[in-house]
């Protein structure tokens, strides 16, 4: 078992059965050089540093069901919430005076915020902050609108692919189409944004093979950055009474993706957080380098909710900045607050 581990980490490279028969022996032994050699590989790509992003949920309307989301439009016990483009300027002037350089702005898909609109607000942002970068993790939008963000000056685009798995993902979505989301992904790859693809661990039906084809695919696609989470329920979901995804095994896949894409930018999830008070730690430890902490005003944190006990729900942003500067030091990494491009984006500047 080893020996396949160390086979990975000096040739990035694995059949799909050999990873199925690794992910389905992972005990304490190999487990352990798993991690040993992520964090090396980290090591070797991104040194120490972890780079802190300000995440701001700008709007929890959805038009989609996704059945595993708290936000789907099929949940009407839902709260909803808009912020006005004035409010989320005034998050991202907050994040900057923090230190933040860069800016997801996250939110359902919600069609009251237009193409203007959006473009009116990259632009401003741009504008008023031109040394930051802006993420955008908005869903599925036309090519046209894709388009006209990235010439506004958005960055890059977060979009999940979820489960590289044909069915399970078209039991999960069924307002959505899997063909569509993975064209929506060399889409915006081909605009030239720097993509960020992932998927959830533990979701009912997922089999050893699904996680396999995760991690294939995201080989194949070579995003920028990578977001692996576990699934956690939402008990005002179809998905509400199912099992939670472990830590053990998200923590597997975060490690297993620093290997087969070694100059990904990965997240340490808030959903890793929620499940396991270090598991944000834990994910550091084991080949992640990116933190998300929240810059959503306090007002509509718990209005947000994906998943049942999300954490940062009530504390200010202030208060996360400082919380995970001190966690990603005591776990022994460094805060990078600047831009924090991905190392493929920097080679082909
Ligand atoms: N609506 C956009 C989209 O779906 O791409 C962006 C926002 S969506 C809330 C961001 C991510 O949250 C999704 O890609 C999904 O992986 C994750 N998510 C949603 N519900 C979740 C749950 N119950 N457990 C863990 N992650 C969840
Ligand atoms: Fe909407 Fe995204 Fe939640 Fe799906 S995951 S319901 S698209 S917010
Ligand atoms: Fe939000 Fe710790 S990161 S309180």
């Amino acid at each position: 078992m080893k020996q396949l581990i160390h086979k990975l980490f000096c040739r990035g490279k694995l059949s799909r059965d050999e990873i199925v028969y690794l992910l389905g022996r992972l005990d304490g032994e190999t487990r352990q050089e798993l991690y040993r050699l992520a964090h090396r590989k980290r090591s070797e790509k991104y040194g120490d540093k972890v780079y802190m992003r300000g995440l701001i949920e700008f709007s929890s309307f959805c038009k989609q069901d996704c059945l595993y989301c708290g936000l789907r439009a099929g949940n009407k016990a839902a709260e909803r919430y808009r912020l006005k483009p004035a409010e989320i300027l005034d998050c991202c002037r907050e994040g900057y005076d923090l230190g933040y350089r860069t800016f997801v702005l996250q939110s359902g898909e919600d069609a009251w915020y237009t193409e203007e609109i959006l473009v009116r607000l990259v632009r401003d942002i741009k504008a008023e902050f031109p040394d930051a970068a802006i993420t955008l993790s908005i869903g599925e939008r036309d090519e046209r609108t894709y388009r006209s963000l990235f010439d506004a000056g958005a960055d890059r685009f977060l979009l999940r692919h979820e489960t590289a798995s044909r069915n399970l993902y078209q039991s999960l979505h069924p307002t959505m189409s899997f063909d569509n989301r993975r064209k929506c992904l060399s889409v915006l790859q081909s605009i030239g944004y720097q993509i960020g693809a992932g998927f959830m661990v533990g979701l009912p039906g997922q089999t050893l093979e699904d996680l396999a084809d995760d991690l294939l695919y995201l080989q194949d696609l070579h995003p920028d950055m990578i977001g692996i989470g576990p699934f956690i329920p939402h008990s005002r979901t179809p998905l509400g009474g199912a099992e939670a995804g472990t830590i053990d095994d998200t923590l597997a896949m975060v490690a297993l993706a620093r290997l087969m894409v070694p100059d990904a930018l990965i997240p340490a999830t808030t959903a890793l957080g929620s499940l396991d008070a270090s598991g944000r730690e834990k994910a550091l430890k084991v080949g992640a380098n990116v933190v998300m902490p929240n810059l959503s005003p306090l007002a509509v944190r718990k209005k947000y909710a994906l998943y049942n006990n999300k954490i940062c729900t009530g504390d200010e942003s202030a208060a996360c900045r400082h919380c995970l500067e001190l966690r990603i030091n005591s776990a022994g990494f460094s805060v990078d607050m600047g831009r924090g491009d991905s190392l493929k984006s920097l080679r082909m500047k």
